[in-house]
């Protein structure tokens, strides 16, 4: 189960009938003087206060808050946007429907985007870098943003996997100049479906609403901020009332959700971090990431294999929860095909998979995901539950013989 589909009780059921009773499920048709009702404005009005950004924007999915950000950035065909080759299927599908072309990045040993690669893989034709802060960590975004200063490439952040983190005490989605977020069944906070869009830009907010609500701009939008832009045809994902009323209340329970998390991760810290020759992910800002995977690299993919069946003998699920692998491992990357045989924005790159979409051309980012094993916190571990968890890694420990193995990776600069 997902963080906040396991905290799914009295809050969300008391919004829901709400909106119910009003009955009024179409966010736009309201019950008086041309107000929506609340839900999903409310949940818009929040969020946007919980991050930081002046406009937020309900959607149906994280995909889709992709492709709106995307859209609302003029991204199309031509275009490039830099994607990190380990990160959900829709960072690339996306940019591919679209009708731009990913361009894959490595990743580094916080596992996401390897700031390094933006200098690599920018061409005339990037647009934007899609940044993607993978499991509760926040993506070094100071370093990412030196790296398109005065470049005119946009950062967009993916934020569907990190709601409620921070970077240097501003939340994820705020920093970019566009973030999105999901509330997939598996994600921090949930409406079984649903995304949201952030942003400051009156100009970026008046495209998300047009893209998203085929081209039009309401009079609820135009009071936020009136239109200046052009009518363009846009697609239909605005939320419903009833997803708005779940994710609102699950809204509410983040800041909580997020301190109890990082107790636990603490604790758990606490219980592990002495074991010799033991490594963990980087995490670029350990003030405000969520804590609710803690992620370790191994030695080889042989040991990881070996520890996470250890683990799992004992109780500890750390079998990989996100159902992220590299682009090149599936099947939309190995055939480059687009919904119809003149969009695929890979054209003209024959033969394929050509370089760059590769297994072959990620020997990095391949390296770390083989030889990484994610101890799990869920919401409702209690203490012992964590303890479990650290007890049975000190257990299984001294089987790995990492002393040994830990001395010969002390010596070796390519391992995190
Ligand atoms: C990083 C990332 N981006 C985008 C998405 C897409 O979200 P959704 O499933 O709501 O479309 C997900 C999750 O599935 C994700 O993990």
């Amino acid at each position: 189960m997902g963080l906040g589909e396991c905290l799914v009780g009295e809050a969300e059921k008391a919004l829901v009938l709400q909106a119910l009773e009003r009955g009024q499920l179409f966010r736009y048709y309201g019950v008086g003087a041309g107000e929506p009702p609340a839900m999903v404005s409310t949940l818009e009005r929040e969020f946007a206060g919980h991050v930081g950004s002046k406009f937020a924007l309900a959607v149906t999915s994280g995909t889709a808050a992709l492709e709106v950000a995307l859209g609302a950035l003029g991204i199309g065909p031509g275009d490039e946007v830099i994607v990190p080759v380990w990160s959900w299927i829709s960072c690339f599908t996306a940019v591919v429907r679209m009708g731009a072309r990913p361009v894959l990045a490595e990743s580094d040993d916080s596992l996401n985007l390897d700031p390094a690669e933006i200098a690599r893989l920018r061409t005339p034709r990037t647009k934007a870098v899609l940044v993607v802060h993978y499991q509760g960590v926040p993506a070094d975004l100071d370093a990412i943003l030196a790296a398109v200063h005065g470049t005119g490439v946009a950062v967009i952040e993916d934020c569907a996997e990190s709601a409620g983190a921070t970077y240097r005490g501003r939340a994820i989605g705020s920093i970019g100049a566009i973030g999105t977020f999901s509330f997939q069944a598996r994600k921090i906070i949930t409406s079984g479906e649903g995304g949201l869009v952030t942003t400051s830009d009156p100009r970026l907010y008046e495209r998300t609403v047009r893209m998203s609500d085929v081209g039009q701009y309401r009079a609820f939008h135009e009071k936020l901020s009136p239109a200046a832009g052009q009518v363009f045809s846009g697609s239909n994902f605005r939320m419903g009332e009833l997803a708005g009323a779940v994710a609102l209340a699950q809204l509410r329970r983040l800041p909580a959700l997020k301190l109890r998390l990082r107790a636990m991760r603490q604790r758990l810290m606490d219980g592990i971090q002495d074991l010799p020759g033991i490594r963990f992910r980087r995490i670029p800002d350990p003030a405000g990431d969520l804590g609710f995977e803690t992620y370790l690299f191994l030695p080889s993919a042989r040991h990881a294999a070996r520890l996470r069946e250890e683990l799992a003998a004992l109780g500890v699920n750390c079998t990989q929860h996100t159902g992220t692998y590299c682009h090149y491992a599936r099947a939309y990357c190995q055939t480059g095909a687009a919904h119809a045989p003149g969009a695929s924005p890979f054209a003209g790159l024959a033969p394929w998979p050509a370089p760059g979409y590769r297994e072959q051309d990620f020997p990095r980012t391949r390296s770390l995901v083989e030889r990484m094993v994610a101890l799990p916190l869920g919401a409702l571990y209690t203490e012992a539950d964590v303890d479990h968890v650290a007890a049975s890694l000190r257990a299984v420990w001294p089987g790995l013989e990492m002393e040994t193995v830990g001395a010969r990776l002390a010596g070796s600069a390519s391992n995190p």
